[in-house]
Protein backbone atom coordinates (compact mmCIF):
# COMPACT_ATOMS: atom_id res chain seq x y z
CA UNK A 1 0.00 0.00 0.00
CA UNK A 2 1.21 3.38 -0.93
CA UNK A 3 0.27 6.33 1.08
CA UNK A 4 1.13 8.73 -1.98
CA UNK A 5 1.67 11.46 0.54
CA UNK A 6 5.32 12.48 2.12
CA UNK A 7 4.42 12.69 6.01
CA UNK A 8 7.74 13.42 6.66
CA UNK A 9 6.78 17.44 7.93
CA UNK A 10 3.57 16.19 9.53
CA UNK A 11 5.79 13.70 11.83
CA UNK A 12 8.35 16.04 12.32
CA UNK A 13 5.46 18.82 13.82
CA UNK A 14 3.88 16.38 16.28
CA UNK A 15 5.56 15.81 19.76
CA UNK A 16 4.51 12.23 19.66
CA UNK A 17 3.64 9.10 17.46
CA UNK A 18 0.34 7.94 18.15
CA UNK A 19 0.49 5.20 20.82
CA UNK A 20 -0.07 1.49 19.37
CA UNK A 21 -3.15 0.81 22.32
CA UNK A 22 -5.07 3.39 20.60
CA UNK A 23 -4.88 2.08 16.81
CA UNK A 24 -6.31 -1.49 18.99
CA UNK A 25 -8.63 0.59 20.19
CA UNK A 26 -9.88 2.11 17.42
CA UNK A 27 -9.51 -0.96 15.39
CA UNK A 28 -11.99 -2.64 17.74
CA UNK A 29 -14.37 -0.22 17.97
CA UNK A 30 -14.67 0.91 14.28
CA UNK A 31 -18.43 2.24 14.55
CA UNK A 32 -17.35 4.86 17.29
CA UNK A 33 -14.72 5.69 15.42
CA UNK A 34 -16.20 6.13 12.23
CA UNK A 35 -19.15 8.49 14.43
CA UNK A 36 -17.10 10.46 15.69
CA UNK A 37 -14.93 10.95 12.91
CA UNK A 38 -18.21 12.07 11.41
CA UNK A 39 -18.47 14.73 14.23
CA UNK A 40 -15.10 15.82 13.38
CA UNK A 41 -15.04 17.15 9.79
CA UNK A 42 -18.96 18.98 10.88
CA UNK A 43 -16.48 20.51 13.91
CA UNK A 44 -13.69 21.14 11.24
CA UNK A 45 -16.15 23.27 9.39
CA UNK A 46 -17.98 24.72 12.12
CA UNK A 47 -14.39 26.47 13.27
CA UNK A 48 -13.35 27.74 9.90
CA UNK A 49 -16.83 29.02 9.18
CA UNK A 50 -16.29 30.80 13.20
CA UNK A 51 -13.11 32.18 11.87
CA UNK A 52 -14.64 33.79 8.82
CA UNK A 53 -17.31 35.39 10.70
CA UNK A 54 -14.76 37.03 13.67
CA UNK A 55 -12.08 38.08 11.16
CA UNK A 56 -14.02 39.50 7.83
CA UNK A 57 -10.59 41.52 7.17
CA UNK A 58 -8.51 39.10 6.36
CA UNK A 59 -9.14 38.09 2.63
CA UNK A 60 -6.41 34.97 2.98
CA UNK A 61 -7.77 33.52 6.17
CA UNK A 62 -11.55 33.94 4.25
CA UNK A 63 -10.60 32.49 1.16
CA UNK A 64 -8.26 29.35 2.90
CA UNK A 65 -11.37 29.09 5.63
CA UNK A 66 -14.04 29.24 2.62
CA UNK A 67 -12.15 26.16 0.91
CA UNK A 68 -11.40 24.27 3.52
CA UNK A 69 -14.86 24.57 5.19
CA UNK A 70 -16.26 23.02 2.06
CA UNK A 71 -13.72 20.30 2.19
CA UNK A 72 -14.66 19.15 5.28
CA UNK A 73 -18.37 18.86 4.51
CA UNK A 74 -17.60 16.84 1.51
CA UNK A 75 -15.45 14.42 3.98
CA UNK A 76 -18.56 14.70 6.35
CA UNK A 77 -20.81 13.33 3.32
CA UNK A 78 -18.09 10.15 2.42
CA UNK A 79 -18.07 8.96 6.15
CA UNK A 80 -21.97 9.24 6.81
CA UNK A 81 -21.80 7.42 3.32
CA UNK A 82 -19.62 4.73 4.73
CA UNK A 83 -21.79 4.60 7.55
CA UNK A 84 -24.74 3.89 5.88
CA UNK A 85 -23.35 1.44 3.60
CA UNK A 86 -22.20 -0.29 6.85
CA UNK A 87 -26.01 0.43 8.59
CA UNK A 88 -24.25 2.22 10.96
CA UNK A 89 -26.44 4.40 12.93
CA UNK A 90 -25.84 8.43 13.60
CA UNK A 91 -26.21 8.74 16.95
CA UNK A 92 -24.94 11.06 19.97
CA UNK A 93 -21.16 10.78 20.40
CA UNK A 94 -19.97 13.18 23.35
CA UNK A 95 -16.53 14.97 22.27
CA UNK A 96 -13.25 14.14 23.10
CA UNK A 97 -11.35 16.30 25.61
CA UNK A 98 -8.98 16.85 22.60
CA UNK A 99 -10.24 19.92 21.24
CA UNK A 100 -11.10 21.64 24.66
CA UNK A 101 -7.57 20.31 26.25
CA UNK A 102 -5.94 22.67 23.93
CA UNK A 103 -8.83 25.48 23.71
CA UNK A 104 -8.32 26.20 26.86
CA UNK A 105 -4.66 27.63 26.44
CA UNK A 106 -6.08 30.03 24.20
CA UNK A 107 -4.74 33.87 24.91
CA UNK A 108 -7.48 36.42 24.73
CA UNK A 109 -6.59 39.64 23.32
CA UNK A 110 -5.12 39.94 19.76
CA UNK A 111 -3.81 38.93 17.27
CA UNK A 112 -2.54 36.04 20.15
CA UNK A 113 -6.27 34.70 20.30
CA UNK A 114 -6.16 34.22 16.69
CA UNK A 115 -2.97 32.91 16.37
CA UNK A 116 -3.25 30.08 19.09
CA UNK A 117 -6.25 29.10 17.68
CA UNK A 118 -4.82 28.64 13.75
CA UNK A 119 -2.00 26.79 15.82
CA UNK A 120 -4.44 24.58 17.32
CA UNK A 121 -5.99 24.15 13.73
CA UNK A 122 -2.48 23.35 12.73
CA UNK A 123 -2.50 20.40 15.50
CA UNK A 124 -5.55 19.01 15.31
CA UNK A 125 -5.35 18.56 11.14
CA UNK A 126 -1.49 17.05 11.75
CA UNK A 127 -2.49 14.43 14.51
CA UNK A 128 -5.86 13.57 12.15
CA UNK A 129 -3.40 13.33 9.40
CA UNK A 130 -1.23 11.27 11.40
CA UNK A 131 -4.01 8.66 12.88
CA UNK A 132 -5.22 8.42 9.36
CA UNK A 133 -1.82 7.35 7.91
CA UNK A 134 -1.28 4.96 10.92
CA UNK A 135 -4.59 3.24 10.93
CA UNK A 136 -4.99 2.52 7.20
CA UNK A 137 -3.07 0.00 6.42
CA UNK A 138 -5.13 -2.14 9.55
CA UNK A 139 -8.27 -1.13 7.96
CA UNK A 140 -10.60 -3.04 5.58
CA UNK A 141 -10.19 -2.14 1.50
CA UNK A 142 -12.94 0.40 1.37
CA UNK A 143 -12.11 1.89 4.96
CA UNK A 144 -8.21 2.09 3.68
CA UNK A 145 -8.97 3.63 0.40
CA UNK A 146 -10.67 6.93 2.12
CA UNK A 147 -8.33 7.23 4.99
CA UNK A 148 -5.90 7.37 2.70
CA UNK A 149 -7.75 9.94 -0.02
CA UNK A 150 -8.23 12.12 2.97
CA UNK A 151 -4.30 12.49 3.96
CA UNK A 152 -3.62 14.88 1.31
CA UNK A 153 -6.32 17.53 1.92
CA UNK A 154 -5.64 16.94 5.50
CA UNK A 155 -2.28 17.95 5.59
CA UNK A 156 -3.02 21.04 2.87
CA UNK A 157 -4.95 21.82 5.83
CA UNK A 158 -2.08 21.65 8.43
CA UNK A 159 0.09 23.98 6.48
CA UNK A 160 -2.68 26.44 5.58
CA UNK A 161 -3.29 27.22 9.23
CA UNK A 162 0.25 26.84 10.08
CA UNK A 163 0.87 29.69 7.29
CA UNK A 164 -1.78 31.45 8.18
CA UNK A 165 -0.66 31.31 11.82
CA UNK A 166 2.89 32.98 10.84
CA UNK A 167 1.45 35.86 8.99
CA UNK A 168 -1.30 36.71 11.53
CA UNK A 169 1.63 36.63 14.42
CA UNK A 170 4.11 38.93 12.30
CA UNK A 171 6.30 37.18 14.60
CA UNK A 172 8.23 34.14 15.15
CA UNK A 173 5.65 31.82 16.51
CA UNK A 174 8.05 28.74 17.44
CA UNK A 175 7.76 29.06 21.20
CA UNK A 176 3.86 29.10 21.16
CA UNK A 177 4.27 26.34 18.58
CA UNK A 178 6.67 24.33 21.53
CA UNK A 179 3.92 25.20 23.71
CA UNK A 180 1.20 23.77 21.91
CA UNK A 181 3.03 20.37 21.04
CA UNK A 182 3.54 19.77 24.69
CA UNK A 183 -0.20 20.06 25.46
CA UNK A 184 -0.94 18.04 22.50
CA UNK A 185 1.47 15.17 23.29
CA UNK A 186 -0.03 15.18 27.07
CA UNK A 187 -3.61 14.81 25.54
CA UNK A 188 -2.71 12.10 23.04
CA UNK A 189 0.25 9.96 25.80
CA UNK A 190 -2.21 10.48 29.12
CA UNK A 191 -4.75 7.75 30.01
CA UNK A 192 -8.41 8.51 28.65
CA UNK A 193 -11.54 7.08 29.60
CA UNK A 194 -13.43 7.19 26.54
CA UNK A 195 -11.89 6.22 22.96
CA UNK A 196 -12.59 8.84 20.21
CA UNK A 197 -10.98 9.69 17.19
CA UNK A 198 -8.10 12.07 19.07
CA UNK A 199 -8.49 10.38 22.45
CA UNK A 200 -5.44 9.37 24.73
CA UNK A 201 -4.19 6.39 25.50
CA UNK A 202 -7.04 3.58 26.42
CA UNK A 203 -6.85 3.55 30.34
FE1 LIG B 1 -11.54 16.56 6.99
FE1 LIG C 1 -9.10 19.11 7.70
Amino acid sequence: MSLDVDLTHINQFLGCETPQAWVQAALEDQETMLIDHANCEKKAAKTALNLMFKYIDRDELLQKMSRLAREELRHFEQVTAIMKRRKISYRQVSASRYAAGLMEHVRTSEPDRLVDILIIGAFIECRSCERFAKIAPSLDAELQKFYISLLKSESRHFTDYLSLAEKAAGVSIEDRIAFFREQEKELILSGDSVFRFHSGIPA
